[in-house]
């Protein structure tokens, strides 16, 4: 099967992690397994155009453009990752390749997209293997796009599929692996189902700490061994949650995830404090307004400034004027973004 040109169109969305991964060995390898809502409106929308070159090339030809205009700072960043991925896909030297993406959220919101980015692409280029291998399983395409959009960005192998993910291998999570993410297999309460994420947009500005010199701190870490331990029982705590909808208990595991990834980066060498002052105050005002409303909502953070407040879809009405009364306030041009779990990435 020879395909000579044509495009390829996937949407994949970001995902927030509810136990973190924080540290990597060997070729993007998690320390410790983690477990994500996908998202649902925060995506990536990645055209992969090729043409076949009249023979194979030494140099990748790749040209990558961002909403539109030509990017030569996400190109370096794409040829990495051809590199890393050309092992599992031996016909990229064989094309010349365009890359059109863009994403839903806006520009410089702080929100990071390499996730959603690096798994839209890896699905860009798993279906042009598709074509080229003469096809292959749905669950097989899925796990190899996950499998090469890991060598990309490690959560990036967490946005393929919907609802509740987990990367890592665990104990008590049959078929779960380092190379891959999969669906969460366990029983999943209806409440989880609908679940909400608000992210406040505290700082917009650009991360001070990249994830991969962040996943280096925890190398040599005085914590690290601990951390990693701590990580897996919190997910074996949250299996039966997961089941039995405690939200008291989700709330529990799911705000001290996001302290404990924070402790890391300021009890690193060196430190960070990744926080801003109005990321402390949003997260005290989520716990006066849970203690005085009893409304389940909780916080959790990436490497960022950022809140993302999450809570159940019936809730919505009443942490909806929550945020708009009293944390609006802290928000860069008083911005955020609503999301919601969603259904994973599809081609267009
Ligand atoms: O995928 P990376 O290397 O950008 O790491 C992201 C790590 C966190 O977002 C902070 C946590 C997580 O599990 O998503």
């Amino acid at each position: 099967n020879d395909m000579l040109s044509g495009a390829f169109t996937w949407k994949a969305p970001s995902n927030i992690a509810l136990v973190k991964y924080w540290g990597k060995h060997g070729n993007q390898l998690p320390a410790n397994p983690s477990v994500s809502f996908t998202l649902d409106h925060c995506a990536t929308i990645t055209t992969l155009r090729f043409e076949k070159r009249d023979k194979p090339a030494e140099a990748f030809g790749m040209e990558v453009f961002f909403e539109g205009v030509i990017n030569d700072g996400f190109r370096p960043k794409i040829l990495g990752f051809m590199e890393r991925i050309e092992p599992y896909l031996p016909f990229l030297r064989n094309y010349h390749f365009t890359v059109h993406t863009s994403n839903s959220f806006p520009h410089s919101s702080g929100i990071a997209s390499s996730a959603s980015g690096m798994s839209a692409l890896a699905l860009c280029f798993m279906s042009l293997e598709r074509e080229l291998s003469g096809g292959m399983s749905e669950a097989f395409f899925y796990r190899k796009a996950s499998f090469l959009a890991r060598l990309g960005s490690g959560s990036a192998c967490r946005s393929i599929g919907g609802g509740l993910i987990v990367w890592g291998t665990h104990k008590e999570i049959p078929g779960s692996s380092d190379l891959y993410g999969i669906g969460y297999p366990g029983e999943v309460h209806p409440v989880f189902r609908g679940y909400r994420d608000t992210v406040l947009l505290v700082d917009r500005g650009k991360k001070q700490v990249s994830s991969t010199a962040g996943h280096g701190l925890m190398k040599g870490h005085p914590f690290a061994a601990q951390r990693f331990l701590q990580a897996s029982s919190n997910i074996s705590e949250l299996i039966p949650v997961l089941g039995n909808g405690d939200l008291r208990a989700f709330i529990r595991l799911v705000e001290s995830e996001a302290l404990t990834l924070h402790a890391m980066m300021m009890t690193g060498s060196p430190y960070y404090m990744l926080m801003q002052p109005a990321t402390l105050q949003v997260i005290r005002k989520i716990w006066e307004f849970r203690e005085e409303s009893g409304c389940p909502a909780c916080f959790t953070l990436d490497a960022g400034a950022n809140v993302h407040l999450l809570y159940p879809g019936e809730e919505k009405k009443r942490v909806m004027e929550f945020i708009n009364s009293e944390l609006v306030a802290y928000c860069e041009n008083e911005q955020y973004i609503c999301d919601r779990v969603g259904e994973g990435a599809f081609l267009i």
